[in-house]
């Protein structure tokens, strides 16, 4: 990342340009629990692979996780069985919103990639071979590469489970076409239950780093994934970690990352640092506006895209 001022330097000139970016988006109300947030907050977290933090605003305001969960749970599958999770899903963009139904049933069931939320539904199901509670895995997961104890939000999960229609169509469409093995309810009640995962800006950060470190957790003093396997989550996260604003996303931020519909958004500088950054107002898309703003800012002061 170069530019001639620090990062908290920078962090603050962000602050000031995303400003008139609030009020533009809304915040996600098809999961009843998260359109209560307060939608004006803002955080943002850098961590870098030298050891460095900088943080500002809300940044240790635990969120919704929500689809960010998906790329902690996909690296856990695919540690576990390795490239056999391609034979489950595939790698490609899907150009369409993340719980679109129609392309799976074009494609008999198996999901164009593991963010959409056909393909996490897929990834569960993995998990599910070996332990009862993904979601309790994923949290740890999350919790170990962050040094702290998170939290599953009851009230979130219990809000997402009961309103999971589409989820629910996602996962019995994926059963009627054998894609999915597990009990289809069992499968939503871990996935809902992942994405209700609290986690701070500056948690997060700590948690990406093995993306960033060619696969090794600075916090957890660990190698976490082979570089080749960190290599190619970036990959995926450049090209289908934010759904079907993907392309637009690269183009203004250009660098490997991951939206949720809590508002967070997880950014990867390969080899130099992650960026956590949260703001509730989403686009239509389910990217938050203020976030996707303050990334582009950031990309563009510290002339760190990847492209
Ligand atoms: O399944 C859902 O719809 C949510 N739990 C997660 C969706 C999500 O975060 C999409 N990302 N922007």
């Amino acid at each position: 990342m170069k530019s001639g001022i620090s990062i908290d330097e920078v962090l603050a000139e962000v602050v000031a340009m995303v400003r008139p970016h609030f009020g533009k988006g809304r915040p996600a109300d098809y999961i009843p629990q998260l359109a209560g947030v307060d939608p004006r907050q803002f955080g943002m977290a850098v961590c870098t692979v030298k050891g460095e933090e900088a943080y500002v605003g809300d940044a240790d305001v635990p969120f919704s996780a929500q689809s960010i969960t998906k790329l902690f749970a996909l690296g856990l599958a695919l540690n576990q069985i390795g490239d056999e999770v391609w034979t489950r899903v595939g790698k490609e963009p899907s150009g369409t919103p993340f719980n679109f139904l129609s392309q799976l049933e074009h494609e008999q069931g198996v999901p164009r990639n593991p963010f959409i939320n056909a393909g996490a539904l897929a990834i569960t199901d993995i998990l599910l071979d070996t332990v009862p509670s993904p979601d309790a895995l994923v949290r740890d997961f999350l919790g170990m590469l962050s040094d702290s104890r998170l939290e599953i939000d009851e009230a979130v999960a219990r809000s997402e489970v009961e309103t999971a229609h589409k989820n629910r169509a996602i996962a019995n469409l994926m059963r009627g076409f054998g894609t999915l093995t597990h009990d289809a309810e069992a499968v939503i009640l871990a996935y809902c239950r992942q994405c209700a995962i609290t986690i701070s800006c500056r948690q997060l950060a700590r948690a990406a780093l093995p993306l960033a470190a060619d696969g090794f957790s600075p916090i957890a003093e660990e190698t976490i994934f082979p570089s080749r396997l960190t290599r190619r989550l970036n990959a995926l996260l450049l090209t289908c970690g934010t759904y079907d604003s993907v392309g637009s996303f690269a183009y203004r931020v250009g660098l490997p990352a991951k939206s949720g519909v809590g508002g967070g958004i997880l950014a990867v500088v390969p080899g130099q640092a992650t960026i956590a950054v949260w703001s509730p107002e989403l686009d239509r898309f389910g990217t938050s506006v203020v976030g996707a703003a303050a990334l582009e800012h950031f990309s563009q002061l510290t002339n760190c895209s990847v492209l």
